[in-house]
Order: C-alpha cells, then structure tokens, then sequence
C-alpha cells in the first residue's frame, strides 16, 4: 500500500485502535550481519531500538560495517531536504553491494517511506532496494524480510490509526530509555512534514506507559525521557485519559530517578504542567521549548498558534516558577516572506531569553505542506546570512549560560565513557548540561557530585567533587 499525504491530511478525526503486537521469534538467520543506519530525531532512534529487536529476533547480528551486512536498513527522516540528499547518497553504496551479492535485503523505512514522491522515485530508480516500510508498520519488517523475494515490496500505511502494545526495543543503554507516550501530531504547523508522516496524534494508554517505566525502574535504569512530537497534547486524542502534567506526576511518583519530556509546543503548555515540573524533584527543570520565530506576523504564517507575547509570558512563567530552569529552543529563518524586520524581532526575542540553547535551521520546502506553496523571494545567500547572525547570538547566550556553572556543583548522571577523550567519564546535568569528567568509570550509571572546572559554548568540563583536594 502506498502513503496518501492528501488523506492524512483530510482526515479531521481518528478512531484509534489498540492492539497487542505478537511478538515472534522466528531464527531465519543464523548470526548473519544488519547493518542499521538512524537519520534524524529522537523518535527515529527510539523506532530504530524496536527494528534492532526484531532483526535481533530474526537471528540477525549487528555491525557497523555496511559491506559486511547481509541485511541492510536505513531509517530516514524527512523534515529538511538534506535528510533526503544523505539517503539517497548512501543508496549509492548499497547498490554497489547487491550487484556483488543478490542476496542482500536492502530495506528503507522512517519519514521518507511516507512520502508519495520518495517512494515513487525508489520504485522507478532504486529497483535494488527490496523493502520500503513505514513508520506506521515496523512491526512488518520481520515479515517482509522472511518474505522478500527479490521483487520489490512496498507496505506503507498512510491513514493507520493502531497503537500497539507489547512492541519490542534492545535500547542503546542500559541507564536511561526513551519511552514513547504519544505517536504523530496535529498541529499541522504549514512547513511541517510531520503530521503526513508520522500521522495524527494517537496517545498510548497511561497504564501501559506507567508499566513501562515501572519495569525500567526494576531494571535499574536512572532514566526515562517520555518522547513524543507535541508531548503535552498527550491524552486529548483519548476519551477520559489523563493529562499530560498527570502523566507526568505518575511517572514522578514510580520512583525513577530522573525524568524528561521533549518536544514540548507552546500552544499545549498549562499552568498545571509548570507546577507538577516544579513540585518533583525527579521532574528535570529542562525545557525544550519551540519559538520557531520571534515575528508575530511569521508566526501566524507558521500556524503556530501564539504570539511573541504570549511565547514571552509562557517563558517567563516556568523561569519564575522552576528553579534552575533551563530552557531551549528551536528557530527557523529564511520563512517565506520573513523579511529583516522578521529577523529582528526574533533576535529581540533570542535577547530577551538568552536560552540556554538553539537548534537553528533554514526554512526547507517541503512536497504536500502549505508552506511549501508560499511565495519565496529570498534568494538562499541572505537566508544563509540570517542563520549567520542568529547562530552567533544564540552561541553567546548558550556559553553565557554554561559560564554560570563554573566553579559550582552540579549533579551528574554519568552515561558512559567522553567521546573525545576514553579517560574521561560524561554525563548529564539536571539542565541538561553535557559535562566531560575526570573521574572513575566505576561511576557510570550513578548520580555523582561534580565541580564544573571550565565553560565552552557546547559543554562543560569538570571533576567528581571527592577527588578535589583541597
Ligand atoms: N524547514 C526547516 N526546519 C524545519 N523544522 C521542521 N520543519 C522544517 C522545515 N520544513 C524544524 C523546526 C522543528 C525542528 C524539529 O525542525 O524548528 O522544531
Ligand atoms: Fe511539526 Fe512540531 Fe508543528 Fe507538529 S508541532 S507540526 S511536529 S513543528
């Protein structure tokens, strides 16, 4: 079956159906090699956990090496239009591996499996690619692959409105786990690519998700970060389901040492949610919190559903009420028509926030959104300029704000061994704060008292506090 942005977007209700997934194993390989490759947002990593499982149930073996790998997949995104360019490129290489060897299953699955245009141009110029599923229907990779034949599959859901429970993930750590609460969106925001892909809203069931971290607290992780594209939409696609700050409290309350959201939107945020965040201590103070831009005019073009001053006071809310509170932010310019008045009124915002950090993109048209219709006059160079600009401003304020830690101490969860330097231990702040540790690595998986040595624009430096003499 092939995507149909048009029917998701016309689709204005959805019955959702919850459904247990039957798990099984069924060893057609015998340690044979998959390679997987994950492109984009956290929903894609956390979906790729679930695809390593059930390969992992096929009998299949992980490696990173793509010319070793009997069974390849690529896990795509969609929202910019180099997300799409990189697939494409690493196609390339697969091709060159199943002219070798027939027998290699290729299969391509995430955002861009749900999009008409990407699966038409795989069917008429990548024949090689054997498998294309959604992002509706990993559960059918198993399937397809016991069943790939050397023809071409595509199974793609574009209107699936099914929750499955029961749903398998080998997760990449063992300390802190992403857990879903909610798939889709419904925002609908016009240069977003999201709702046609991933589908409307469809919240899980509170019950299952408080099981599910109750299981990872008996496994002893530290963490959970409760993932979802608008997170505090949570529970307003289900009748009589709790709200998104309940669900929030209810994890608190299963007794995990730390707990995240992300993506939080604007629009969804309530009083309610800033006081449970406030109220638990296990409720990191860390908000990820969408401006997209500071221009009202833009704004209402983007479909998002406030104003500056609204943003401001929302801002300036969790700030007073959540002590530490760190907050970030996504921005995007270069928007059709956003001229340089636009601009400064999101750097005006930037000025006012001083976020503690931004994820800045240029606005990238995209097939079947609005905005992807909307007159565009502003040649490339000047939208390359304004990212420019805005970067250098969001960079200052993100090291402004690791400077505030220096000399202080802070609480680490450690996650692991520093990528940059093997003897160094790394981890996370309660904001959030990456921090590179000279310590012991009979700490990782632990909550530690660390002294913050040095500020850079990305992370912190510092050492566990015990091994400061003074
Ligand atoms: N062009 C540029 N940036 C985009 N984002 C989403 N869609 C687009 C697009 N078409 C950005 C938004 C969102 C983040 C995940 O990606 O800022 O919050
Ligand atoms: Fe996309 Fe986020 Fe808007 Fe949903 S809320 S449409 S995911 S930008």
């Amino acid at each position: 079956m092939k995507p149909n942005m048009i029917e998701a977007r016309k689709r204005t209700t959805i019955k959702t159906e919850y459904l247990e997934y039957d798990n099984k194993i069924n060893k057609l390989f015998n340690g044979e090699k998959y390679f997987l490759r994950t492109y984009g947002c956290q929903m894609n990593v956390h979906d790729s956990e679930q695809i390593r499982a059930y390969l992992e149930n096929l009998g299949l073996e992980e490696t990173d090496t793509l010319e070793k790998a009997k069974v390849i997949v690529l896990n795509t995104c969609a929202i910019r239009e180099n997300a799409h360019d990189k697939v494409f490129g690493y196609l390339g290489r697969c091709k060159h591996l199943k002219e070798e060897d027939p027998s290699i299953i290729v299969a391509i699955g995430g955002c861009m499996s749900q999009e008409e245009g990407v699966v038409s141009e795989i069917e008429q110029k990548y024949p090689y690619v054997d498998i294309v599923f959604g992002t509706h229907n990993i559960h059918d990779l198993p399937n397809m692959i016991m069943n790939a034949k050397g023809n071409q599959d595509i199974d793609v859901y574009s209107i699936e409105g099914k929750v499955y429970e029961n749903t398998l993930y080998k997760r990449d750590s063992k300390i802190t786990a992403w857990v879903n609460i909610m798939y889709g969106c419904d925002k609908f925001c016009t240069y977003c690519i999201v709702p046609y892909t991933r589908g409307r809203q469809r919240s899980r069931k509170s019950k299952y998700i408080i099981e599910e971290v109750d299981a990872l607290v008996k496994e002893g992780y530290k963490e959970v970060t409760l993932l979802g594209q608008n997170v505090n939409a949570y529970g307003k696609d289900l009748e009589g389901e709790i709200s998104f700050a309940k669900l929030l409290e209810s994890v608190a309350k299963t007794g995990i040492a730390r707990v995240r959201f992300v993506t939080s939107h604007p629009w969804d945020f309530t009083d309610e949610m800033i006081d449970t965040i406030a109220k638990y201590d296990n409720i990191m103070p860390y908000i990820h919190l969408p401006l997209q831009s500071g221009s009202d005019r833009i704004l209402k073009l983007m479909g998002r559903r406030y104003t500056k001053e609204e943003y401001l006071n929302l801002f300036n809310k969790i700030k007073n009420k959540v002590r530490n509170a760190t907050i970030t932010t996504d921005i995007i310019v270069g928007f059709p028509g956003e001229t340089e008045e636009d601009l400064n009124d999101t750097l005006e915002v930037v000025n006012t926030c001083k976020f503690d950090g931004a994820f800045t993109f240029i606005f990238s048209p995209r097939e079947g959104t609005p905005a992807a219709k909307m007159e565009d006059n502003t040649p490339i160079e000047v939208k390359e300029q304004r990212l420019y600009k805005l970067n250098e401003l969001v960079n200052k304020y993100s090291k402004e704000s690791n400077l505030k830690y220096l000399n202080k101490e802070v609480k680490v969860l450690v996650t692991g061994v520093s990528e940059k330097d093997e003897d160094k231990i790394v981890g996370y702040t309660e904001e959030m704060k990456l921090v590179n540790i000279e310590g012991d690595k009979d700490n990782i998986g632990k909550i530690i008292p660390v002294i913050i040595t040095d500020a850079k624009s990305f992370s912190l430096d510092g050492k566990v506090k015990e091994e400061i003499k003074c």
